[in-house]
């Protein structure tokens, strides 16, 4: 309703309210380096294509005259709370779309009572974050180090700046054949370099002879085999357990047995999850692994889901085949580069509000009603 009221006002949204046309608006206004680096999948992109696909497979159901006219999307997960069960997923160095980064995203994120959380990778620092997000529901995501000092550094510097959980994110030890990112010789990390979270961390810097502003190379060579390539298996996550005050999730779970395997470990949630298809090229569409995991695990952990949420509809089936929540992913940061925090805001709200209207359109008061029953394979 806002939308058409400004309208009549002859004002227009700031840009497409359609996430799914987004993308070519980037293309058009990014530079190719940071487009191809978001935008890209591994390999041919074949995954990236099989999660839109895996949604394309579901339809919704309508049901008629069940008094949806007041909805309340609201959900609280793992002790957060937010309007509706969505978050914005981890996203590293975002300053390479915009130079405000994580922290218009930290604002946006706040202002609308949505959660974020902050990837290792992030080219701010934890507390400016944090200071950012205010009284906002952040979590953290981890990028496991080879260096324990680092790990439990970078853990309790979170703890202490106010982010309640963890994410550990399994499916990127060592980066992907990105072709896009090679055709251009592209590595984004090198912007970050100077407040990056790793090269900010005391812990990070102690090892290095000189400061990573005075020498990024060294900087870098330090980062590579900290940060990728590392060896860490299912008997080495007590040690986080012990360095975290508070629920942990493992991100990029597609298989059922590690699912099962997490919910052994202990672990309080899961996110279902390709990384976007910027991994495995010619894996599996994430939703199409979400059922039988939410059947396997759903009653003892959080199962949360992303890769290839784009619409309020693809929200609606993902919590009808069983996740709590989703995370969204490229759309938030295509509205990042396109204008900042009111970019980032502009995208969630317009998500928000479609999934507010698919729902009760479909017959729906509250996200807790839907299940495999709303959804016909088509
Ligand atoms: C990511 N993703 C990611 N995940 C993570 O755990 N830590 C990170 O630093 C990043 N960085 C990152 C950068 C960019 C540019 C993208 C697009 C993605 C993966 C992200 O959290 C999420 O899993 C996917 O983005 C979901 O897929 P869609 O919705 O983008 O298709």
């Amino acid at each position: 309703n806002e939308i058409y009221l400004q309208g009549l006002g002859g004002q227009l949204p700031i840009f497409t309210t359609d996430a799914t046309a987004l993308e070519a608006v980037a293309r058009e206004r990014f530079e190719s380096g940071p487009f191809g680096y978001v935008e890209g999948g591994a390999g041919s992109g074949a995954t990236v294509l099989a999660n839109r696909e895996a949604f394309d497979r579901w339809r919704i159901v309508p049901r008629m005259l069940t008094d949806a006219t007041q909805r309340d999307l609201s959900t609280t997960v793992l002790g957060t709370s937010m309007v509706a069960p969505v978050m914005l997923g981890p996203v590293g160095v975002q300053s390479i779309v915009h130079a405000d980064g994580e922290l218009a995203t930290a604002r946006a994120a706040a202002s609308l009572g949505v959660p974020m959380v902050l990837s290792t990778a992030s080219s701010h620092t934890i507390e400016e974050v944090a200071e950012s997000n205010g009284d906002g529901q952040r979590w953290f995501q981890l990028y496991w180090p080879n260096d324990n000092e680092v790990t439990v550094s970078i853990l309790s510097r979170a703890k202490a700046a106010g982010f309640s959980v963890l994410v550990v994110t399994l499916d990127t030890w060592t980066l992907a054949w990105r072709t896009r990112d090679l055709d251009g010789a592209y590595l984004p990390f090198i912007r970050g370099i100077g407040t990056a979270i790793p090269f900010s961390d005391p812990a990070f810097r102690a090892g290095l002879a000189a400061t990573p502003e005075d020498d990024p190379t060294a900087a870098i060579l330090h980062w590579i085999p900290m940060f990728t390539g590392t060896d860490k298996r299912w008997d080495q996550l007590p040690f986080l357990r012990e360095h975290w005050d508070g629920p942990i999730v493992l991100k990029g779970i597609q298989h059922v047995d590690d699912a099962r395997r997490a919910g052994d470990a202990g672990m309080d949630g899961i996110v279902v999850s390709n990384h976007g298809g910027r991994q495995v090229d010619g894996a599996v569409g994430s939703l199409d692994v979400l059922p039988e995991i939410a059947a396997a695990v759903g009653d003892r952990m959080a199962v949360l889901f992303d890769s290839g949420i784009r619409t309020g509809a693809d929200v609606v089936k993902a919590l009808a085949l069983g996740a709590r929540a989703v995370l969204l992913g490229r759309p938030y940061v295509y509205g990042l580069g396109l204008g900042g925090e009111d970019g980032v805001r502009h995208v969630v709200r317009s998500l928000l509000a479609d999934l507010d209207l698919t729902v009760g359109l479909s017959g729906h008061r509250t996200v807790t009603e839907l299940d495999s029953g709303v959804l016909r394979r088509g």
